[in-house]
């Protein structure tokens, strides 16, 4: 997959992965896109990569995806690239019954498997049949190394990972033929706000791999048509002694 010469929308990309992704897109000469639900982080990705294009949605409503969908092929016609980025974790203690389940609902509106799975699941269907249009375009999925190595503090989480690895499987092969590479980028821990903390008051000492170091062979392994990208970090490797 070429890297440049691209219109590329990446949910959650104002921070982070996505904003990784953002700058390596639009460094390599590709029209970016990203949206998010925090206006003022959006502002802060602009005045960082004043050649963005920013959108306020929250792809866990239907209604904000239906409007990003119809406001970015209405503005973006040559949109050849969609990245489910967007994600959240969260630390579920299921001895606890609903209370955990339910607190983050409750506190701020939000449910994993909602932003993880049902959204990506989702744009994917409405962007699709505008990807086939393109001459060369792609899916990017962002599942996570925690989807093969389940970690027990977030059974939730793990779970809607792998089921993004499997949708990611499949559409592969139904897309077979058609103009629309799917590729799965697969992080390994990666030193981002994702967790809000938890990493942090969980004791650990060590969060993973800066963007700027994970980037790197992510962009690489995407003009190589490699579509399952596993970065492996030798650090993590080696405290746990088995792949990141
Ligand atoms: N960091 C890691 O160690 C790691 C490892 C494996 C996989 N991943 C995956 O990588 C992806 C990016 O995460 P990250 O580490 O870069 O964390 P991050 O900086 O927290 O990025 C997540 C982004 O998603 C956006 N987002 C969250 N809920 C949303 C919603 N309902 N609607 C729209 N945007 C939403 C957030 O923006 P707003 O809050 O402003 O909406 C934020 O910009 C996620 O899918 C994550 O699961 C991360």
């Amino acid at each position: 997959m070429k890297t440049n010469g691209n219109t590329v929308l990446i949910t959650g990309g104002a921070t982070g992965i996505g904003l990784a992704l953002a700058e390596e897109f639009a460094r390599a000469g590709s029209e970016v896109i990203v949206c998010g639900r925090t206006e003022e982080t959006l502002k802060q990705a602009k005045q960082k990569l004043p050649s963005l294009h920013t959108r306020i949605c929250n792809i866990a409503k239907e209604s904000d995806r239906d409007d990003l969908y119809e406001w970015a092929v209405a503005n973006f016609k040559n949109l050849n690239i969609l990245v489910n980025n967007a994600g959240i974790q969260r630390m579920i203690d299921f001895k606890k019954g609903t209370a955990d389940l339910l607190r983050h609902r409750a506190e701020d509106g939000e449910d994993e498997v909602e932003v993880n799975l049902r959204a990506p699941v989702y744009l994917t269907a409405l962007f699709t049949p505008h990807l086939m249009k393109q001459k060369e375009s792609a899916i990017i999925n962002v599942s996570s190394g925690l989807a093969f190595y389940p970690m027990p503090e977030l059974p939730v989480y793990c779970a809607t990972k792998a089921a993004v690895h499997s949708f990611s499987q499949t559409l592969r092969q139904q897309l077979e033929g058609t103009t629309v590479r799917v590729f799965e980028l697969i992080p390994p821990m990666v030193d981002t706000n994702l967790d809000k903390g938890a990493r942090k008051a969980r004791g650990q000492t060590y969060f993973g791999l800066s963007t700027a170091e994970f980037i790197v062979p992510v962009m690489k392994a995407f003009a190589n048509n490699e579509f399952e990208i596993r970065v492996q970090d030798p650090k993590l490797s080696a405290m746990r002694g088995g792949p990141s």
